[in-house]
């Protein structure tokens, strides 16, 4: 027993450094001492009681899976679960505590990158959009994508700017007025050109307005905070195209999925 547990312990060390800190049979945590506590349980405590519990004949999309402690748990709850992340070494812990833990529904994990959601046909009634946002240099291409996988909900999460101030803006303004951006509650990003938590892969963090905001206009229907950084977004019948009001040309264009109109070959 005591020597399954070491070899268990080594393929863990070997697997590291770790960012989810799942919990195995037996005991073992793969991240004990995670700066940020027991994570991403405490986040999860956050939104679990917020999903349906029984996901039987929901698929599910995890994007940023890591080493996949949401895909599991809704996998858990019967739901077919893809998990996505462009890191392999995260797949390859995912793929590990998948060996460990003995479920009957295992989430499949693949190595993608977000962008190229945009090329996927499938689409998937839950759509996991956790920790990844502030990651992205090309954020609102990347939401553009994601909203439009979404069936039924969105679980967005990011890190976000102190306050939750909002001002709601006016459909238009005159050129002259630029001072309105400076207003407290005007959706803003700051973006991050070295590192912040000693993590050059930030690069953008909103704040609460500029999270509601871009939800919004991405296409969805109704946009709920329901927990500190969190936010549900519920996409209309037929998902978010039928809201869009942007004009589709450079979202194609930057997925690869059109020519510029009028473009010599
Ligand atoms: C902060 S972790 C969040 C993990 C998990 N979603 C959570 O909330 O606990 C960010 C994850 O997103 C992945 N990621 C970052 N950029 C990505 C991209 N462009 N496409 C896919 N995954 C990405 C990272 O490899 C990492 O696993």
């Amino acid at each position: 027993m005591q020597r399954q547990a070491a070899r268990l312990q080594a393929s863990i060390a070997r697997l590291g450094p770790w960012f989810h800190n799942i919990h195995l049979p037996g005991g073992i945590e793969t991240a004990p001492g995670h700066f940020l506590g027991d994570f991403p349980s405490y986040k999860w405590r956050r939104i679990e009681n917020l999903l349906p519990a029984d996901l039987r004949g929901w698929s599910v999309l995890d994007i940023g899976c890591n080493a996949g402690f949401y895909s599991f748990e809704l996998a858990k709850r019967g739901a077919k679960v893809l998990g996505v992340d462009s890191d392999r070494r995260y797949l390859a812990q995912a793929e590990f505590i998948s060996k460990q833990l003995e479920l009957e529904n295992k989430p499949s994990f693949s190595c993608l990158q977000v962008h190229e959601l945009a090329t996927l046909p499938d689409t998937f009634d839950l759509v996991l959009f956790m920790g990844v946002f502030y990651h992205l240099r090309y954020p609102m291409l990347a939401l553009d994508t994601v909203a439009a996988k979404t069936r039924r909900l969105m679980v967005f999460q990011s890190l976000t700017m102190r306050g939750a101030k909002v001002l709601r803006p006016k459909k238009d303004y005159p050129f002259g007025r630029r001072a309105v951006f400076s207003k407290g509650g005007w959706p803003k990003l700051a973006f991050i050109e070295h590192k912040f938590a000693s993590d050059a892969t930030n690069w953008w963090v909103p704040n609460h307005a500029a999270a509601m905001a871009m939800l919004r206009s991405t296409g969805f229907e109704r946009v709920e905070r329901r927990s500190h950084e969190i936010y549900f977004c519920y996409p209309p019948k037929g998902g978010v195209a039928a809201l869009r009001t942007w004009d589709e040309g450079e979202w194609l264009a930057a997925t690869g999925q059109h020519k510029t109109k009028g473009r010599k070959e």
